[in-house]
């Protein structure tokens, strides 16, 4: 007995020091990103070009033109004063200099060729079109060095076939960031059959370098969140259709019954019929049989009615 005990702590050590001598190879290997390229500063792309900045590494942020580029940096700076209360409540001076020095690092540019050249991580977020994104891509491989990681923040395309229009699939993965970036602490990062074990330790450590929590996935359609999120908002859309119960008594129900902080009526509303249409389309594209992804007539109703939500001021409710 004792003897076995011996053996299997002898076993162990040696696995785990094999484990370390393992790890420390990897980790010798990942590329230290500190100089990153945001492109598309609308709502996604802002959130995580401030993120990083915030964490010391340089941004440049990428966008069509400057007045988009403007507006984008006075929302950074609105946001950072925001978390500045928050983070710095006593402190307002401390609070002044980490505005300061986030705003340092941050800078903003027309031309993403012009800048990718001296750029670690590349992290796209530009309009939800898969042609777009892949000329974008194919563009940028041709000037960006070659140790340059590519990423995309996409909530619905096919990570992989974002990758194949580029010559450094091995270097391709999603970083899937969550609204408002600065809150929320998820970061889906997803690995294609392609993406190097070298990339995907990179881009997890990238996210939390950036302060948050990253989970793992494949490249499968909607990643973790949006696969069980989507399905549920189209299920409460159905039970709606079909007269079993109003959209208010669902929402009650499930802030109150689950839990949830919002009820899925409500939810829909804050992320846009719109784009919830978008991604059920997608999918149901895909997999036409699977009845997860079935489209639903209320929903493209209200889509094609332009009533898409709290952003229009009329989704399931209204706002004033
Ligand atoms: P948005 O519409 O707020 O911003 C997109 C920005 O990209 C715009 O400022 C636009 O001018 C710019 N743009 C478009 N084409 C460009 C190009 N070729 N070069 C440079 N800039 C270009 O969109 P949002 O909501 O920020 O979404 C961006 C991406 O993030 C999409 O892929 C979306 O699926 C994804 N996403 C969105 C979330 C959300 O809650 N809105 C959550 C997670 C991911």
């Amino acid at each position: 007995m004792a003897f076995a005990t011996r053996r299997f702590v002898r076993a162990a050590s040696s696995s785990s020091s094999a484990a370390a001598a393992a790890a420390a190879t990897a980790a010798a290997k990942k590329l230290l990103v500190k100089h990153v390229t945001v492109i598309g500063g609308g709502l996604m792309g802002a959130g995580i070009a401030q993120i990083a900045a915030a964490s010391g590494h340089t941004v440049v942020l990428v966008d069509q033109s400057d007045e988009i580029l403007k507006k984008s940096t006075k929302g950074i700076e609105e946001s950072l004063k925001r978390v500045t209360k928050k983070k710095f409540a006593d402190k307002p001076e401390a609070g002044a200099e980490f505005i300061e020095k986030t705003l340092k690092n941050l800078t903003t540019s027309t031309d993403a060729v012009a800048v990718v050249h001296s750029t670690d991580l590349v992290i796209e977020a530009i309009v939800e079109n898969q042609e777009i994104k892949n000329e974008l891509f194919k563009r940028l491989d041709k000037f960006a060095p070659e140790h340059t990681i590519f990423a995309s923040n996409t909530s619905s395309l096919q990570i992989t076939q974002l990758a194949n229009s580029t010559t450094r699939q091995d270097r391709f993965g999603g970083l899937h960031f969550f609204n408002p970036v600065p809150m929320m602490k998820l970061v889906e990062v997803i690995k294609t059959p392609m993406t190097s074990q070298k990339t995907f330790e990179s881009l997890m450590d990238f996210s939390k370098a950036v302060g948050k929590s990253p989970v793992s996935c494949k490249d499968t359609p909607g990643f973790i969140v949006n696969r069980l999120l989507v399905p549920y908002m189209m299920e409460a859309v159905r039970l709606f259709e079909r007269g079993d119960a109003s959209k208010e008594d669902i929402d009650v129900a499930m802030k109150l019954g689950a839990g949830y902080p919002m009820g899925p009526f409500e939810l829909l509303d804050y992320v846009g019929l719109d784009t919830s249409k978008y991604i059920i389309d997608g999918w149901h594209a895909l997999e036409p049989n699977n009845p997860l992804f079935a489209p639903s007539p209320l929903l493209d109703k209200l889509v094609a009615e332009k009533k898409l939500g709290k952003k229009t001021g009329e989704g399931f409710y209204k706002y004033k």
